[in-house]
């Protein structure tokens, strides 16, 4: 028997001015891709952005449905519509942020499993790391280097 221990290196920004330019921008189109979602069920905006290599920034955000487990998620729309319209260019960054009718989100809002898992399989495949940064509607912003970081033991194509 033996223990290991799982370390993710985890960087926290106080707000969004302080990240890298390049990630400020991807995050603003997060941001921006909120405006556009469709959340009357939640009433919760989450809005994402990719980087791809290409410098395209491709946008998701959620959509919901009457049929509660029929919506989706931002990050999955935005990565299914990149992989779908640039199915060999990689992705190199993926920004968050979320909004509530309810509340003011002032911490940052992380992704999903599902979100992470279906992100991890491109992160794989690509055999490059997505850097994420995700955030609330104000406040700090969380970076991981990789989606992998946010789901270690990961379950993926070896195992198949
Ligand atoms: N949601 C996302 O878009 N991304 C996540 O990672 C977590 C949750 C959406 C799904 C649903 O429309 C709303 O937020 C409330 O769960």
């Amino acid at each position: 028997m033996k223990e290991i221990n799982i370390v993710t290196k985890t960087t926290i920004f106080d707000a969004i001015d302080e990240l890298p330019q390049a990630a400020q921008k991807v995050m603003n189109e997060a941001i921006k891709a909120k405006e556009t979602a469709y959340a009357p069920y939640s009433k919760f905006k989450v809005g994402a952005a990719l980087l791809l290599e290409n410098g395209k920034i491709i946008t998701g955000n959620n959509q919901e449905n009457a049929a509660y487990p029929s919506g989706m998620c931002a990050e999955r729309v935005a990565v299914w519509k990149a992989a779908s319209t640039y199915p060999n260019v990689k992705i190199k960054m993926l920004a968050i942020s979320a909004s509530s009718a309810t509340q003011q989100l002032t911490e940052p809002v992380a992704p999903c499993g599902a979100c992470r898992q279906t992100l991890s399989e491109y992160e794989i495949v690509q055999k490059n790391n997505i850097e994420v940064y995700f955030m609330g509607e104000t406040g700090k912003v969380v970076k991981t280097n990789a989606v992998l970081d946010l789901l270690p033991l990961a379950f993926d194509k070896s195992f198949l």
